[in-house]
């Protein structure tokens, strides 16, 4: 696995460029990515009046000292001049107010004129640097949806939502009956009467909602396939990513990932234990380490997004700016983290940032660097991590045993039409990926239309929406599988399927679900080993349920090598699964002790303590001091 890091050449003077190319090279860094966010650099007063000179030298400075360049397209940050000639062009938020010129992401997906400037733009720098031998990848705009980016509610989005129906329904009728737009009265009469499903009196129709929110991920598919399509003319050979964020599920990343070579993604792990739904208790645990299953799911997912190759665009090294509180990582998890990347077969993992900025929005932001250019605390772990890659070798992730159905769409559905406030899509995803890990169990996180063929264990945890053909699929199987709840509880319109949920899934497992009902925080019921919180469901079956309730409920099912959950499941229950299934799959399991991680690659066995505290692991023999890992050959 490589190292790099990201660069602003434009934000130093450039009598500094050589001698930061030269200590990044010193560092162990091979890769620098720039460009993302310097249009008002390359083109300071617009009618494509380019001003190269400085990004050439820039370019070349870095290729001197040896290091490859990742370019971005600059289109996260349109300048003043090109915002001011066509004002239209920022997104308006669901309030209806626009969201303006200062900062960045200041555009709407939609707007038509907007586009044709990024594709502009992207052609002028792909046709300059497509060539360039330094330049190995292209990274187009930057973290798409950023600052609640996908959505918005401009006169573009709304005409560019009537026409997206139209193909879809072909006739307002269609559409009429698809939504059910009987209920209320909602009826439209052409597709032109249609807005996005904003400011009504109180809630929208879900499916004018869920229409909305695959409007919205089409949108950035199309954007980011504009600026591929340029790219791959103008840099043959040349890979191609987007860098995704953490606990992002605004749009479809598995479509975007369709049409890149490499997926990245910007790995905040103290920022995002501070930001997501992470108990106090956990967020005192994982203070400066964040939690051990924060940054591995992300490597997961992202590696099932791209055809397996992937990479970290940004990896924290220090305190952050951006979330509530900002704590400094424990010494050493700077370099376990790096390390973590490659244990799931990253192709590299970028510092962001190399110098830490004096100026801007980001100024507490750490960087390998201070602002003074001295070493922070990061830049010694960065060495020590090149050098434990160097002595491994290269990495390949290895296919894990478990697969884990994530789905983007349920996310939408979920997040419309909750039911109980507790219910998150997200988080049901990650308590399932953690139960598997702490079992020291490997895990593919992949596509709903992925091939499972070849996995022991199949867990979907949750899929209202079944796509055509998942139902087959998962009848082909000989392994163990378990969904969720409120799988197969919904139609493609976003209504209840005929014959109650879990509609196409009922051949799997043959039961009804005839009601459900959500609990409020803090509601336990308990049950063996297990206690019923947020959700539960009453279930119809011939079946004899393999776990109850107190009461004698059903909570688990299973029909052949398919089980189906009716509850939320909790830790405890979630332990019971993973154990049942484990066993059934032939899979041995290695009880981790608390803050203890395992994932191997082709080649090796990686171990980390993501404890604050030194832990004895069984499984080697060993004490791991905190943020102390352990590597051997498999
Ligand atoms: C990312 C972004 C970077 C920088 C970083 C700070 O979201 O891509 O440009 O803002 O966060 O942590």
């Amino acid at each position: 696995m490589k190292l790099g890091c990201c660069y602003y050449p434009e934000h130093w003077p450039e009598d500094r460029w050589a001698d930061d190319a030269e200590r990044m090279a010193a560092m162990g860094l091979s890769l620098v990515r720039i460009g993302e966010f310097a249009w008002s650099r390359i083109e300071p007063e617009g009618d494509a009046r380019y001003d190269w000179g400085w990004l050439d030298r820039a370019i070349d400075t870095l290729h001197a000292a040896g290091l490859k360049v990742i370019l971005g397209t600059p289109t996260a940050t349109p300048p003043k001049w090109l915002v001011d000639r066509m004002p239209d062009m920022v997104a308006i938020d669901e309030q209806g107010r626009p969201r303006g010129f200062g900062s960045r992401r200041h555009y709407c997906f939609s707007h038509e004129g907007y586009r044709a400037e990024c594709r502009r733009i992207v052609t002028a720098l792909a046709e300059r640097y497509g060539a360039h031998p330094a330049i190995v990848m292209w990274q187009t705009d930057n973290e798409y949806g950023c600052h609640d980016t996908v959505l918005s509610f401009s006169a573009a989005a709304a005409s560019a939502f009537r026409a997206w129906l139209a193909a879809r329904y072909g006739t307002v009728a269609a559409l009429n009956t698809a939504w059910g737009n009987v209920f209320w009265s909602m009826e439209y009469r052409a597709f032109a009467e249609v807005d996005p499903p904003h400011l009504t009196v109180t809630e929208a129709n879900p499916a004018h909602w869920l229409d909305y929110r695959r409007f919205a991920s089409d949108q950035v598919a199309r954007f980011n396939r504009e600026q591929v399509a340029i790219i791959r003319a103008h840099a043959p050979g040349r890979d191609i990513t987007h860098n995704f964020m953490g606990f992002f599920t605004e749009f479809d990343h598995h479509v975007v990932g369709r049409d890149i070579d490499v997926a990245t993604w910007d790995s905040y792990p103290l920022g995002f234990l501070e930001q997501f739904w992470f108990s106090a208790q956990e967020k005192r645990a994982y203070l400066r380490q964040g939690h051990p299953d924060i940054a591995a799911f992300h490597h997961d997912l992202y590696r099932g997004c791209s055809g397996r190759r992937w990479g970290v665009m940004e990896q924290q090294p220090g305190p952050v700016n951006w979330a509530r509180f900002n704590p400094a990582p424990l010494p050493g998890m700077v370099a376990l983290w790096t390390l973590e990347a490659c244990a799931h077969g990253a192709e590299f993992t970028s510092y962001f940032r190399w110098r830490q900025a004096p100026f801007g929005q980001e100024q507490m932001h750490a960087g390998l660097l201070r602002p003074d250019s001295t070493e922070a605390e990061a830049a010694p772990e960065v060495r020590e991590a090149a050098r434990v890659l160097a002595d491994i070798g290269p990495q390949t992730a290895a296919r894990a045993p478990v697969a884990l159905v994530f789905s983007y769409e349920a996310a939408w559905v979920i997040g419309i039409q909750p039911q109980g406030r507790s219910f998150r899509y997200l988080e049901l995803v990650f308590e399932w990926y953690q139960a598997l890990r702490v079992q020291g169990l490997d895990v593919d996180i992949v596509a709903p239309d992925a091939d499972l063929s070849g996995y022991r264990m199949v867990v979907v945890p949750s899929l209202p929406i079944v796509p055509d053909g998942f139902a087959a699929k998962l009848a082909a199987l000989a392994c163990p599988v378990l969904l969720g709840p409120r799988s197969g509880s919904k139609t493609a319109d976003f209504a209840i399927p005929d014959g109650l949920a879990p509609g196409v899934l009922r051949d799997a497992i043959p039961l009804t679900v005839t009601r459900v009902e959500s609990l409020r925080d803090g509601i336990a019921e308990p049950a063996d080993g297990f206690a019923v919180t947020r959700w539960r469901e009453d279930v119809v079956s011939d079946l004899v349920p393999e776990w109850t309730d107190a009461a004698g409920r059903g909570v688990v099912y299973r029909s052949g090598g398919t089980r189906y959950c009716a509850i939320w499941p909790d830790r405890g229950l979630l332990a019971l699964l993973v154990e049942r299934m484990a066993g059934e799959a032939g899979l041995a399991l290695t009880a981790l002790p608390e803050g203890i991680r395992v994932r191997r690659t082709q080649t090796h066995v990686f171990t980390f303590n993501y404890a604050a505290e030194p832990v004895f692991v069984p499984h080697l023999g060993v004490v791991l001091p905190p943020a102390g890992w352990h590597i051997r050959p498999l």
